[in-house]
């Protein structure tokens, strides 16, 4: 049986789709090995989402835990990230191509913004199929190059665990409390402005 997620839900001020309200970013993973359709899918949802001239800079490198490449990932990830991340069954990497496919010698300026965007859509997905996804910045990305072989041209940018949701009782310690207390976000009426950068939007206004 599958753990209940914890309620991390947005605290909201505008109504918000279910899955936008629940998705957080979980350290602590159930072993619950995923579906292999599942994992198709949120793949599948990775290459339908949209890319500047339909570039599609995204590329994926997956490691199931047990095998090498999960290993290889793993040891990649800073201190801190390994405190957790071993929870996930499944470890990923997001990597970019930083050239043009059709401009030739070209370099492609939004490869990181839509493969950011890919791992959106990707999220989204495993959501609906009930997983959670946490990603990371805090590896060394050129190691994790060299280890999985990328070649040059490539970008790795980020990690991604994925997991059905855990027990915050497996976590270290010292990460327990992060994994229960509330989720925080500035308000909308200081991101999003109205006539100029920084004037307030009357719209927004809570
Ligand atoms: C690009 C990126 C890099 C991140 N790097 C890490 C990381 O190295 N370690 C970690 O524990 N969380 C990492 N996070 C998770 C963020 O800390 C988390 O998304 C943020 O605190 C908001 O929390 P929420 O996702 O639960 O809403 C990263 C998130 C993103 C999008």
């Amino acid at each position: 049986m599958k753990p209940k997620a914890m309620d991390k839900s947005a605290q909201n001020t505008f109504a918000l789709h279910p899955l936008l309200k629940q998705r957080w970013s979980p350290r602590a993973f159930s072993s619950t090995d995923i579906e292999p359709e599942k994992i198709r899918q949120m793949l599948e949802a990775a290459r339908w989402s949209p890319s500047s001239s339909n570039e599609q800079p995204w590329r994926f490198i997956l490691g199931f835990k047990g095998d090498e490449t999960h290993q290889k990932i793993f040891s990649t990830l800073v201190e801190f990230n390994q405190l957790w991340a071993n929870t996930a069954p499944l470890l990923m990497l997001a990597i970019g191509n930083t050239m043009s496919q059709k401009k030739p010698d070209q370099a492609n300026p939004a490869y990181k913004y839509d493969v950011g965007q890919a791992v959106a859509h990707l999220t989204f997905q495993a959501m609906s199929d009930g997983l959670f996804v946490h990603q990371m910045g805090g590896f060394d990305t050129k190691k994790a190059a060299l280890l999985l072989e990328v070649p040059f041209g490539f970008e790795v940018l980020t990690a991604l665990a994925v997991g059905y949701i855990g027990d915050p009782e497996v976590l270290h310690p010292n990460l327990k409390k992060s994994e229960i207390a509330p989720r925080e976000r500035r308000p909308l009426d200081e991101l999003v402005f109205g006539k100029a950068f920084g004037e307030i939007l009357s719209l927004v206004k809570p």
